[in-house]
């Protein structure tokens, strides 16, 4: 075989082994199955902010286009949600105390320090016990600094989202927005 021939031919196998490995590779539970689009910010629409001075940061909620579009008031979030939460650091005065714009809003800090996802896809969420199980959603958190993912454990994240919200989607703020009359 010439090289590129042997090269031609190498691809084709590669092609059809990932196709059938994307095919086969059946669910699991976790946040690997979340990925942080790399053009979020650019893309995505950031549909509210929410001010925390308890917390003294605000949390900036993005959701992807496709989503945003088919949001409807009294229904499940549409399959595909990516609900992105990306928090920022409120800026205070000397003493440590939030300070407010003209509107009485927190001023936020340049950086993110915090990237949190929920995301909803047909079929996810099977395998995990009742007491935590989100419908068909999966949560991860990101390195606000690179985008890669941060392990660490995300029962908290089930939990309260359940407590909370199981009627309305596990969501809180996406939720909210779509039932909101405009
Ligand atoms: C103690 C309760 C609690 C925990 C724990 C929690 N959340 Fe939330 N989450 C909220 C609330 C409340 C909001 C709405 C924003 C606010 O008021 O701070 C929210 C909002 C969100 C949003 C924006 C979309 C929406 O539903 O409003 C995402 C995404 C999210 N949380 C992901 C996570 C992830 C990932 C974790 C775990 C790392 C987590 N949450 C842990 C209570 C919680």
């Amino acid at each position: 075989m010439t090289r590129p021939a042997f090269l031609a031919a190498f691809a084709v196998v590669a092609a059809l082994g990932s196709a059938a490995m994307a095919q086969t590779r059946p669910y699991a539970p976790g946040a690997h199955n979340i990925e942080l689009p790399a053009d979020w910010q650019q893309r995505f629409i950031r549909y509210t902010t929410v001010d925390r001075p308890d917390r003294k940061i605000i949390r900036n909620m993005y959701v992807n286009p496709e989503a945003y579009a088919a949001l409807r008031a009294g229904q499940p979030l549409p399959y595909g949600t990516l609900a992105i939460m990306a928090d920022q650091r409120a800026r205070v005065d000397a003493a440590g105390n939030v300070l407010l714009d003209g509107n009485g809003r927190l001023i936020p800090e340049p950086a993110f320090i915090a990237i949190a996802a929920q995301q909803k896809e047909r079929g996810w969420g099977e395998g995990y016990g009742p007491e935590l199980r989100n419908g068909e959603w999966e949560y991860a958190r990101f390195s606000p600094a690179n985008g890669t993912r941060v392990e660490g454990p995300l029962t908290a994240c089930f939990t309260c989202h359940l407590q909370a919200r199981a009627q309305q989607d596990f969501s809180f703020s996406t939720w909210d927005y779509a039932n909101r009359s405009r």
